[in-house]
């Protein structure tokens, strides 16, 4: 039996209501151990892809898509030869491969693809993907830039194709148990966040190796820069990339979008109103445009789906200290560290109705008052929710909601307007640094005020 991913989360969800708050976080040792599940999908028929961008990300994503049942790759583009030759390895002899991606969207053998190359190609492929008929799975940012973002949400409508942006953490069980909690009222009412990226390496700071045969006759140069400024031909920017602002989006478009994906995946938040980044490049002086310290503050405003809040988000590319990635909210009863695997919930302290230092002078005046206070019992104070052992990823489950969505022809959560509105307060972060301004957004509208 198919089970759309709406179903899924609606049943989560009324499952969620069932449990009285006692029952789901009253009960236990101090540090409470909850285990979360996945419910299974089933398959019928084959669903065959093809990858443009055969990458890093494009061969991640390729894999595990091959790994969910009736998945076959079929065909791979890229402008590298050598990732061209890698896919023939890879996936088999006998798969297309070339360097235009309108060949990939002209095969009637393809039924959907996956878009993993450098940002400045996501829009025109993914418009042109669904166009053609073809539903796409574009890896985030979903644009290089703001004033690309309607074309796609107005391709996705017009053509109603299925199309989901690749920031996997928002299908793990991780996100949808804190959406889950914060539902429920677990850490009272929303009233900050934060997240940060820890990085302290090169291939970290995007210093990745440079092939011994890059050169024009390996690589498509022409076509990589045929959208944006014509340079000779550089193997930096082709093959570090990030670097670069005429194809990358620098860290916030980069990694703030990850925890913007799940932000507004556990809120229901559209997004923040008003922008302000700052940050250098302080460390990593390689040539490379954009800074490798950012940090960004954003205003939320009050709405139907949640209280105003304050979200304050960081990357920093020379900290070998703070572990690697990490999102908090905090609430007006408790807060939460949410990972893809794991929720830890933490409570406030109950606050005694004695410490009022008023109440205190006023009791002391009776002698009762000179008698020690009996000790209460208290409840478990932080919970650990962890995944089941066994549990195949946010990657895996992303991959499984975009191809439900195939199988059904049906819309899915991180679709166009959820990745625009994802992308565009990390790429307004680009436009406050290097613009030293503040920048109003309408996330409703979803344009700039
Ligand atoms: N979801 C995640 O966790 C995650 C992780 C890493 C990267 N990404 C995203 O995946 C995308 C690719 O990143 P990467 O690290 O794999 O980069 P990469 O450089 O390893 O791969 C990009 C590939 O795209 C190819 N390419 C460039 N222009 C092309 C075009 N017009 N047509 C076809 N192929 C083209 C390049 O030759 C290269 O092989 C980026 O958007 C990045 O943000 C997502």
């Amino acid at each position: 039996m198919k089970k759309s991913r709406r179903s899924f989360i609606k049943k989560a969800a009324v499952g969620a209501g069932l449990l009285s708050t006692a029952n789901t976080w009253g009960k236990g040792s101090n540090f409470y151990i909850s285990k979360m599940k996945r419910e299974k999908f089933s398959w019928n028929d084959q669903i065959q892809v093809a990858v443009i961008g055969a990458g890093g990300m494009g061969v991640a994503d390729a894999n595990t898509a091959s790994q969910i049942p009736g998945v076959k790759i079929v065909a791979a583009c890229d402008l590298y030869q050598g990732r061209l030759d890698d896919a023939k390895e890879r996936w088999g002899k006998d798969i297309y491969t070339t360097m235009d991606y309108k060949e990939i969207l002209n095969r009637s053998d393809v039924d959907a693809v996956i878009i993993a190359t450098p940002d400045h190609w996501h829009k025109q492929i993914s418009v042109d993907a669904l166009k053609a008929g073809k539903p796409a799975y574009c890896e985030k940012p979903m644009v290089h830039s703001v004033k690309e973002g309607m074309d796609v949400v107005n391709a996705q409508r017009s053509t109603g194709k299925t199309f989901q942006v690749g920031s996997q953490g928002m299908s793990s069980l991780g996100n949808e148990k804190a959406k889950q909690l914060l539902a429920e009222g677990a850490i009272g009412k929303l009233i900050y966040a934060e997240g940060f990226w820890a990085r302290n390496s090169p291939v970290g700071a995007w210093q990745y190796a440079i092939p011994d045969d890059a050169s024009e006759k390996t690589v498509d140069w022409k076509r990589y820069v045929s959208n944006t400024t014509d340079r000779p031909f550089d193997a930096l920017r082709f093959f570090r990339w990030r670097n670069y602002l005429d194809y990358g989006t620098g860290v916030s478009g980069d990694l703030f979008v990850h925890l913007f994906s799940s932000l507004h995946f556990i809120t229901n938040s559209k997004g923040p109103d008003k922008v302000m980044a700052t940050g250098g490049l302080r460390y990593w002086k390689d040539g490379r445009e954009v800074p490798d310290v950012l940090l960004g503050m954003f205003d939320y405003p009050e709405c139907e789906e949640h209280p105003a809040f304050n979200l304050s988000l960081r990357v920093n590319f020379v900290d070998g200290t703070s572990g690697s990635t990490y999102l908090k909210l905090v609430g007006s009863e408790g807060a939460m560290d949410v990972k893809w695997r794991e929720v830890v919930l933490r409570k406030n302290e109950a606050a005694d109705p004695n410490s009022d230092p008023f109440l205190q002078g006023k009791s002391q005046e009776s002698m009762a008052s000179m008698a020690p206070k009996r000790k209460k019992m208290t409840g478990p104070k932080e919970y650990l929710y962890k995944c089941e052992d066994g549990y195949l990823g946010a990657h895996y489950d992303h991959f499984n909601n975009f191809l439900t969505g195939v199988r059904d022809n049906k819309m899915v959560a991180e679709d166009a307007v959820f990745g625009f509105r994802a992308a565009a307060p990390a790429l307004l972060c680009n436009d406050s640094y290097f613009n030293n301004e503040i920048i109003y957004w309408d996330p409703n509208k979803m344009k700039l005020k």
